[in-house]
């Protein structure tokens, strides 16, 4: 577990670099955001590794605990989950052994859809690339949608549409998993201030954004949902091990 964390702080800092020499790009302009990103990586490494490192890497330390977590919090073994900004398919690969229901993976970038659809290899689920907000799904039928460290690079206006959108998709009774920063967790706060000061230095760095309890709060509150449960990003709440970032459960009504 410990050389796991090793790697991943790794990933994290070559990552860092990478971007870096990105130039600066129009945030606001999400789907060219990323696929320059992930073209840059692609420039400097074989492919599959560029696809697992865009993300963020740690394929096999993070993918079983966001499984697990979606377990924890409730998904059915023959449910439908929606996974928003699936990537490379870091959830898909190790969920693709347990659930036997419906999955839809949306994102931005087609390579990384494509090596996501590519090793969940499951024929039966879809994978879709997206424009720039919005879930391609019908009213009420996802049992859960989930957001793993994708709010965290949005405006908080971005993320709210995209619950709403999610809000939608779900039946009811149906859940959000999402992970987000926070300020008041001493390792988020460092990632808000190196982003401040890579700001300040003129480096392209992915937009990371922190978004407080109270927020959330409101948020739900005028989406007419209920929030299931908060915890912090260093709460072990399955035995995988621990996300880094907080988790935020809400719920839809009856
Ligand atoms: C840090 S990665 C996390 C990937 C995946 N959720 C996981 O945990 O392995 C963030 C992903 O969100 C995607 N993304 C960013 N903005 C998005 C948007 N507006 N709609 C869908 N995906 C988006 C990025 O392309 C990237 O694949």
């Amino acid at each position: 577990m410990a050389s796991l964390a090793g790697a991943v702080r790794r990933s994290r800092r070559f990552l860092d670099r990478v971007r870096n020499r990105l130039l600066p790009v129009n945030q606001t302009d999400l789907k060219a955001t990323n696929i320059r990103f992930v073209d840059a990586l692609k420039g400097q490494m074989p492919h599959d590794k560029a696809m697992e490192l865009a993300i963020g890497g740690g394929f096999e330390l993070i993918g079983p605990i966001e499984v697990a977590l979606l377990r924890h919090y409730g998904l059915p073994e023959d449910g439908y989950l929606v996974d928003v900004g699936c990537g490379s398919g870091r959830l898909a690969k190790p969920l693709s052994a347990w659930l036997r229901g419906r999955y839809l993976g949306i994102d931005l970038v087609p390579a990384l859809v494509a090596h996501a659809r590519k090793i969940a290899a499951r024929p039966d689920w879809r994978f879709e690339v997206i424009q720039h907000i919005g879930i391609p799904e019908r009213d009420d039928q996802a049992d859960m949608v989930c957001f793993f460290s994708v709010l965290t690079h949005l405006t908080h206006e971005q993320s709210y549409w995209y619950l709403e959108e999610a809000r939608r998709v779900l039946k009811p009774g149906g859940r959000i998993v999402f992970s987000f920063l926070e300020l008041r967790e001493p390792v988020h706060l460092k990632i808000f201030l190196d982003t401040v000061a890579a700001m300040k230095r003129k480096v392209a760095m992915p937009m990371n954004t922190c978004i407080d309890r109270e927020t959330i709060g409101h948020w739900a509150g005028a989406l007419g949902m209920e929030v299931v449960e908060i915890r912090d990003g260093a709460d072990t709440i399955v035995a995988e091990g621990s996300l880094g970032q907080s988790t935020c459960v809400l719920r839809k009504p009856l």
